[in-house]
């Protein structure tokens, strides 16, 4: 049963997918210094037979065609800066995934939120992007703590299929929020859900996927509010736009 281990950085997932009973893991990275670690670890735990590390860009090397399991992830909160999706159609267009291939994580689903957040910091308006890691909300002494308060609906803005074919990484949407009352917000919340199997989800975490937080302007509206967000996935946070109209 060859998988392909990809995006290895530590080797965790090759390591799990060897143990789990693969014959034949391919572990794709590009950082030279990785790829001599992987060797390292994959011969530590006696697996250096079934781990084969693969040096190179998995949007250009030649790889394995229609192997049993794809493990790949390049996941960034709403697949904006990681190249989850540009390796996924690339491994489709290669046949690297076959229509027998399981795909693991499987998809991701994109939601959008509108928010008032506290960005006064010593004074001073902080317009600048927020990564909001779960456990800052632990550090209560070390982290200065940001009040987020949500001032609408979560709207969902796609969801997206890994293991059925090539992906359109253009997102661009103008979503609807309905306002009960006059509110306040300044931002928009982007978070995403990782779908791993069909039934098992993935929202926040620590070291990935952590929700975005992107000022919009100081408004207070009531009723329709419309939001216009554009970026194309894999693309890198400068290609986001996101404003209200
Ligand atoms: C988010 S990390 C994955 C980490 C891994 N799942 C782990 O738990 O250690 C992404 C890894 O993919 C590698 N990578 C990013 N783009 C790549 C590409 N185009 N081709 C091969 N490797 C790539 C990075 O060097 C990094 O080690």
């Amino acid at each position: 049963m060859p998988g392909l281990g990809g995006r290895a950085g530590t080797g965790i997932l090759s390591l799990f997918a060897a143990s789990a009973g693969a014959k034949k893991v391919y572990s794709v990275e590009m950082d030279r210094l990785l790829v001599k670690t992987l060797e390292s670890t994959a011969n530590a735990n006696n697996l250096g037979k079934i781990i084969h590390v693969i040096e190179g860009d998995a949007l250009q090397i030649k790889l394995p065609r229609k192997v049993d399991v794809v493990i790949a992830e390049l996941i960034d909160t709403a697949l904006i800066d990681e190249l989850q999706v540009a390796v996924m159609n690339r491994l489709h267009r290669a046949g690297v995934i076959g229509s027998r291939t399981r795909v693991i994580p499987c998809g991701y689903e994109t939601s959008v939120q509108l928010v008032e957040v506290g960005n006064t910091y010593y004074g001073y308006k902080i317009n600048a992007p927020i990564h909001q890691w779960p456990y800052y909300s632990k550090m209560q002494e070390e982290w200065a703590q940001i009040k987020i308060e949500p001032a609408s609906e979560v709207q969902q803005i796609g969801m997206f299929d890994f293991q059925y074919g090539v992906i359109d990484p253009e997102v661009d949407k103008v979503v609807e929020f309905h306002l009960a009352n006059e509110t306040k917000f300044n931002a928009v919340r982007l978070s995403g859900i990782l779908r791993l199997t069909a039934n098992q989800l993935f929202g926040a975490g620590n070291m990935i996927n952590g929700d975005k937080i992107l000022f919009v302007g100081e408004h207070i509206k009531s009723g329709k509010v419309c939001l216009k967000i554009r970026y194309t996935m894999s693309g890198g946070f400068p290609n986001l736009s996101c404003k209200i109209l």
